[in-house]
């Protein structure tokens, strides 16, 4: 996915808004390298006017060699002779006006042009995007808010998705959607090392051919053995052969998690209408601020919006000072459904809960996920077309 480097938030935001959902921003050309140090398959940075042109063309010299196949495209507020020769010098592949949209999506364009045409088709497939469910609280609506997001990201199909239950102890995915898996991410335990995507494809489960699942193990011991390490390899492993990565969590910041959040493109934060759960989704925010997760790209979902407790949509906003992306309805049809096996998006596509839960996977992943004119295989839109009503939510 594309990278942002710029210390003004306000820059970022600009930018961030005409490129791709998972597109990740860092202040500082440290920052840029040390992101990057993990992560060979970014295909391109922008370098915001903030950074200097001397520090811009130092970065691309030296990603030119360290990292052939990303392009690096210089930003500026201006745009004049020296800054274009100065570019070209360092093996800059495109300077662009900071508000000219249509250069920023052309240089992305190219930009993932240049990466497919350098490493291969394959090399195309870091546009998966990981979407990680996390609620600080039990019982507030992850995994049917994962469960529904998967269905409403796959469309029958015409997107690929993958499913993964990281609620490693008490995961309950497979049951929601009444799947009986033969394999579980147990079977992957200490293969941190040799895991890749055709071992990872044995331990899938298929749902209803639009859906592959990742199931938790059957017995809670299993947890203690499933290493950060291997949480790692095994989402960036899926998120080659997927376009969407969906991972339900415990309700809990423990090691797996974190390492999911820390993979995350996107974060979905479940809160309920309590004041304890507010509380806990409060102290989540300000540690994903710490921590510097999925800043602009997390997305609060209020389960259970309309329960008549004495709190409301703005009173949970004031609290939280973040906006809800999505309010999800109370409906004793999405507890039956669940109980049914086949969650509302299936079992009823017109439900209130059902719209809320397409409009979620709209906001992470752009409006085009609903596009009837997405073909059927699976095959996706250039990346910089795939924005739109994504919610950047800014902290007060
Ligand atoms: N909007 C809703 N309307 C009615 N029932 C709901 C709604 N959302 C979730 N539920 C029900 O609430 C229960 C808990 O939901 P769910 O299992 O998704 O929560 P969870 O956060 O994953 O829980 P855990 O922390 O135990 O994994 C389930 O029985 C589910 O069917
Ligand atoms: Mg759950």
């Amino acid at each position: 996915m594309p990278v942002i480097v710029d210390r003004d938030p306000q820059v970022i935001a600009t930018l961030s808004a005409m490129l791709p959902p998972g597109t990740h921003a860092v202040d500082s050309a440290d920052r840029l390298l040390a992101w990057l140090n993990n992560r060979s398959d970014e295909y391109v940075v922008f370098l915001g006017p903030n950074v200097p042109m001397d520090e811009a063309t130092a970065l691309c010299d030296q990603l030119r060699i360290t990292q052939p196949s990303t392009t690096v495209v210089i930003v500026r507020d201006v745009v004049d002779t020296e800054i274009l020769s100065k570019a070209m010098q360092a093996g800059a592949r495109d300077v662009v006006l900071t508000t000219d949209h249509g250069a920023v999506i052309a240089a992305v364009n190219r930009a993932q042009t240049l990466w497919v045409a350098l490493r291969g088709p394959g090399g195309a497939a870091h546009v998966g995007q990981i979407i990680t469910v996390f609620s600080p609280k039990g019982g507030v609506g992850k995994t049917t808010t994962s469960v529904n997001l998967a269905l409403a990201l796959s469309q029958g199909g015409a997107r690929k998705v993958c499913l993964v239950d990281l609620d490693l102890a008490f995961g309950d995915v497979a049951i929601t959607m009444q799947l009986v898996p033969a394999h579980t991410i147990e079977e992957a335990i200490g293969a941190e090392d040799q895991l890749d995507e055709a071992m990872i494809e044995t331990l899938l489960t298929r749902h209803e051919d639009s859906l592959m699942v990742l199931a938790a193990p059957a017995l809670p011991d299993a947890r203690d053995r499933i290493t950060a390490r291997l949480v790692s390899k095994m989402l960036r492993t899926l998120k080659q052969q997927f376009d969407f990565v969906v991972v339900d969590t415990a309700p809990s910041f423990d090691e797996q998690t974190l390492q999911a959040l820390d993979e995350t493109d996107e974060c979905v934060i479940v809160a309920t209408l309590d004041v304890p759960t507010l509380k806990n989704v409060k102290v989540a925010f300000e540690t994903l601020d710490l921590l510097s997760i999925a800043v602009d790209h997390r997305h609060l979902v209020l389960n259970r919006a309309d329960d008549a407790v004495g709190l409301d949509n703005a009173k949970v906003e004031a609290i939280l000072g973040v906006a809800i992306s999505v309010p999800i309805p109370t409906a004793v049809e999405v507890a039956a459904a669940t109980n049914a096996g086949r969650p509302i998006v299936l079992a009823n596509a017109d439900h209130a809960a059902s719209r809320a839960f397409r409009d979620l996977a709209r906001a992470v992943a752009g409006d085009d996920v609903l596009d009837p004119e997405t073909s059927r295989n699976g095959t996706k839109k250039p990346d910089a077309e795939r924005r739109g009503n994504r919610k950047i939510f800014r902290r007060g």
